[in-house]
């Protein structure tokens, strides 16, 4: 059994999220990190226990079925005197909002690049929700060891699709077509395999110190050395150097290159996310800062999972401690009901696997049963009204309509949508004009599991129809009237989420574009606050 050990120190905690488009090696190193933290003690064992618990979860039957994961997963890893909280997300084509609200919980991202694919759409679009929440951004480019795009250029398309500046922390050393190992740019270090290039397999890597070291005479030919002396100080002169202020305001990510599956340039990495990442500081609510080191408890949740443990179809709130310390037997303020209670399971968890704790601290993620009264969004504390900022719905990007085959379960459906909504598992929008349900998701995926899980859990038999919508945007205005008058034209397109917010269905971008510019006083958001 893995032992949680829990050390106490703010300072020494890593909360974050890994994130990818699928295959670039998310789950290889996240592999690399649990065997560094003892977690595993052999690697290769993630890749082979992959659909079962330690890196892709199987809490659900269409994940079985898939041998995909559908939810993110949290793995605490002890390393030294830190203590690291990562949260998985899943990396299949079809991920979910709860991906989206992960990021929402972490201090900072560590994206991976396919070497040879550079930025991906997934990576894109979870780029632009980093930048909603200026969180810092690490990056490593992966799979060294093949082929490749051209580096500059790769960075180039990096700046460009992360709208902020690229500095090379470490730079690859590629000879005669073949990946031999990585100069440190801030270290003046060269790392590599004297005997044979990084693609062999080998794990024992050597060091030269230098960029003007004579050894490297011993390694490669004299004509290499020129030109890779030349390519470091262009690299220099193109490309900033890394400065520890601009990477926490999120507008400098620090690049690292290496190869996951060879294990090479994850202890650079791993350096920088001990020393350079942000521990927990602070996070805004409605009233004030909270800060980490304040004494009294707060946390939010930001994820609800249904059906871990699938005999007692249970259902799990994820909470992201922000202040404070959690002791087991005290109290628990939630705000949002203004009722106190003792969770008598409190757990902490390695994917699939939970355990139940006494303490947790800031940066923390923790866990306790949600007995249908818990929402995403929900507050914690220990008496106080805090609500925090930033824990929101994002507008989905398919829409199905839903229907039944017997009317008369209605009422039903509308419970058991309603609660997969509350768990983030889908949206769900209501015409203002006929009632008529339409569900919106991030991923196609997302509506199988609706369809299985109201089969199962709730013995509804639905059927899905296309719906000619774009998109939704939750609307608002400071003057009534408009939206008053806003109503009364475009009834037809209006409908109310969960939680009775107006939003408007457009069907077409075009029409999303016309619409926003006939109406400049009304504000069309395409996230909402929950
Ligand atoms: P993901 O979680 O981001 O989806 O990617 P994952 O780690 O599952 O890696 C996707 C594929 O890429 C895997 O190969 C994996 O072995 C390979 N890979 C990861 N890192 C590297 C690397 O540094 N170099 C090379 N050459 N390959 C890498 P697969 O064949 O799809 O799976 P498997 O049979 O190896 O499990």
């Amino acid at each position: 059994m893995i032992k949680n050990v829990i050390c106490s120190s703010i300072s020494e905690r890593r909360t974050f999220a890994i994130i990818s488009h699928p295959d670039a090696g998310k789950s290889t190193l996240t592999e690399k990190f649990l065997f560094l933290g003892n977690i595993i003690r052999q690697e290769g064992m993630v890749k082979a226990k992959r659909s079962k618990k330690y890196i892709k979860s199987d809490w659900m039957e269409s994940e079985k079925k898939r041998g995909i994961s559908v939810t993110t997963s949290v793995i605490q890893i002890p390393y030294h005197k830190y203590l690291i909280n990562l949260l998985d997300t899943p990396g299949h084509e079809d991920f979910s909002e709860d991906t989206y609200r992960v990021l929402t919980a972490v201090d900072f991202c560590l994206i991976v690049i396919d070497a040879a694919k550079g930025v991906e759409e997934r990576t894109k679009k979870l780029i632009s929700i980093t930048k909603m929440h200026n969180i810092p951004i690490i990056t490593f480019v992966n799979k060294l060891d093949r082929s490749s795009l051209n580096f500059t250029k790769l960075l180039d398309q990096l700046e460009i699709e992360f709208n902020m500046v690229c500095s090379p922390i470490t730079w690859p050393i590629n000879h005669k077509y073949m990946f031999y190992g990585v100069y440190h740019m801030l270290e003046d270090v060269f790392y590599f395999n004297s005997e044979k290039s990084i693609c062999n397999n080998s794990n024992v890597f050597n060091v030269v110190y230098g960029l003007n070291n004579v050894l490297l005479k011993n390694i490669f030919d004299v004509e290499f050395i020129a030109k890779f002396r030349e390519e470091i100080e262009l690299v220099r002169l193109i490309y900033k150097s890394f400065d520890c202020s601009s990477f926490l305001k999120g507008s400098l990510t620090p690049v690292f290159f290496g190869s996951a599956l060879k294990n090479f340039g994850i202890d650079h990495l791993f350096k920088s996310i001990l020393h350079w990442a942000p521990p927990p500081t602070f996070k805004i609510s409605h009233t004030r800062k909270v800060k980490s080191y304040e004494k009294k408890f707060s946390g939010f949740v930001f994820k609800i999972q249904a059906n871990m443990d699938l005999k007692h179809r249970d259902r799990i709130a994820f909470i992201r401690i922000v202040s404070g310390k959690y002791k087991k037997g005290m109290k628990l303020y939630h705000v949002r009901t203004k009722k106190y209670s003792i969770k008598t399971e409190v757990f902490s968890f390695i994917a699939g696997e939970r355990f139940l704790i006494n303490n947790a601290y800031p940066g923390d993620i923790i866990g306790f049963h949600n007995h249908n009264n818990i929402k995403i969004g929900d507050t914690f504390t220990e008496g106080e009204e805090l609500k925090f900022f930033g824990i929101s719905k994002f507008a989905p990007d398919i829409f199905r309509f839903i229907s039944l085959d017997n009317p008369l379960q209605y009422k039903k459906l509308l419970k058991g949508l309603i609660q997969l909504a509350e768990e983030g598992a889908i949206q769900i929008f209501r015409s203002i004009t006929n009632n008529k349900l339409i569900l919106g998701a991030i991923g196609k995926l997302q509506f199988d599991i609706i369809m299985e899980r109201l089969k199962i859990e709730y013995n509804i038999y639905a059927i899905y129809n296309a719906i000619n919508i774009f998109t939704v945007r939750w609307i608002k205005s400071k003057n009534n009237d408009k939206i008053v008058d806003f109503k009364e034209k475009y009834s037809v397109n209006l409908a109310v989420d969960i939680d009775n917010n107006l939003v408007y269905l457009a069907p077409t971008s075009i029409n999303l574009n016309l619409i926003i510019s006939r109406y400049p006083d009304i504000i069309f958001c395409n996230t909402c606050e929950y």
